[in-house]
C-alpha cells in the first residue's frame, strides 16, 4: 500500500477521483476501515457523542482526543489519519492552536489537524499551517458551535450566511489548507464552493457536487439508531444484529446450551 498523502487528495480533486473518508476513533474499527479502502480516516470530536455518550462534542479533551488518535494510527497503513482539535484547545488564541496542534502529532502520530471555522480562527490556521501541520477546515454546521445555532438544521440556506461561505472557503485555499469539510448544506452552495477552489471539498449532507464524502463510522454501519438525519445512508443494520446476537448468547448461557462440549477443555 501507497499512503494516501495531503497531496494525493489535492491530485485526485484534480484527477476528478471522488474522496472517500469515514471516522474511526479505535485501533480495531481502524483496522476494518483502512483496508477496506477508505482515503481518509477522520478521528472526529463526534467521539465525545458516539464513545462517551456526550450529547455535544464540547466535552471530549485534548488527552482524550490523542488517546483516540494513537489508537486509530497504528491500524492505519494507507489511509491519511485526520484529527480534530477539540473544542476549548484552538480558540483562545493562536498560539494555544499551535501548541494543541504540536500534542496532536507528536503524541498521536496523526497525519493533520481539522478544526471548525473561518476567518474568527484565520490566524490559528495560519500558525499552524506555518509549523507545518497541515489543517483541513470544517465550515457550515459546525457542532462545536451548537449553543450558538441553538439547532442541528442545515446552515447557509440565507444569502448572508452562505455568502459568508464561499468567502472562508476561498481564505482556507488561499492560506494553505489542504481540504475542507463543509457540513449540513444546500447541495447548491456546496458544488458551487466546489467548482470555487482546488482544495478537495468533503461533504456530509451537502450533496454530491462536492469532491468526497464523509459519514461518521457508527451510523453507517448502524450501530447507533437513534440518530437519522436525511443525509444518512445505513449500510448494515448492527444495531439489531448486535442485539440479536447478544440476546441468543445470554439464553444460550441462561440454558446452559454454551459451552458445549467441543468448545472447553
Ligand atoms: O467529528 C466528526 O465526526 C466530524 C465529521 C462529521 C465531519 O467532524
Ligand atoms: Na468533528
Amino acid at each position: 500500500y501507497k499512503r494516501i498523502t495531503t497531496k494525493s487528495l489535492i491530485d485526485m480533486k484534480a484527477n476528478g477521483e471522488k474522496i472517500s473518508m469515514l471516522t474511526a476513533y479505535d485501533y480495531t474499527m481502524a483496522k476494518i476501515v483502512d483496508s477496506a479502502g477508505v482515503d481518509v480516516i477522520l478521528v472526529g470530536d463526534s467521539a465525545s457523542n458516539v464513545m462517551a455518550g456526550h450529547e455535544t462534542t464540547l466535552p471530549i479533551t485534548l488527552d482524550q482526543m490523542i488517546y483516540h488518535a494513537s489508537s486509530v494510527v497504528r491500524a492505519a497503513e494507507r489511509a491519511l489519519v485526520v484529527v480534530d482539535l477539540p473544542f476549548g484547545s484552538y480558540q483562545s488564541d493562536p498560539r494555544e492552536a499551535l501548541r494543541s496542534s504540536i500534542r496532536i502529532m507528536k503524541e498521536s502520530g496523526g497525519h493533520a489537524v481539522k478544526m471548525e471555522g473561518g476567518k474568527e480562527i484565520k490566524d490559528s490556521i495560519k500558525n499552524i499551517l506555518h509549523a507545518g501541520i497541515p489543517v483541513m477546515g470544517h465550515l457550515g454546521l459546525t457542532p462545536q458551535s451548537i449553543y450558538k445555532f441553538g439547532t442541528y438544521t442545515v446552515r447557509a440556506k440565507e444569502d448572508a450566511e452562505a455568502e459568508k461561505l464561499l468567502e472562508d472557503a476561498k481564505m482556507l485555499e488561499k492560506i494553505g489548507c489542504f481540504a475542507l469539510v463543509l457540513e449540513k448544506i444546500p447541495a447548491a452552495l456546496a458544488q458551487k464552493v466546489a467548482e470555487s477552489i482546488s482544495i478537495p471539498v468533503i461533504g456530509i449532507g451537502a450533496g454530491s457536487g462536492v469532491d468526497g464524502q464523509v459519514l461518521v463510522l457508527h451510523d453507517m454501519i448502524g450501530m447507533t439508531h437513534e440518530f437519522s438525519p436525511r443525509f444518512l445512508r445505513r449500510y448494515m443494520n448492527l444495531y439489531e444484529d448486535m442485539s440479536k446476537a447478544i440476546g441468543q448468547y445470554v439464553s444460550d448461557v441462561k440454558a446452559v446450551d454454551f459451552p458445549n462440549a467441543n468448545e472447553q477443555y
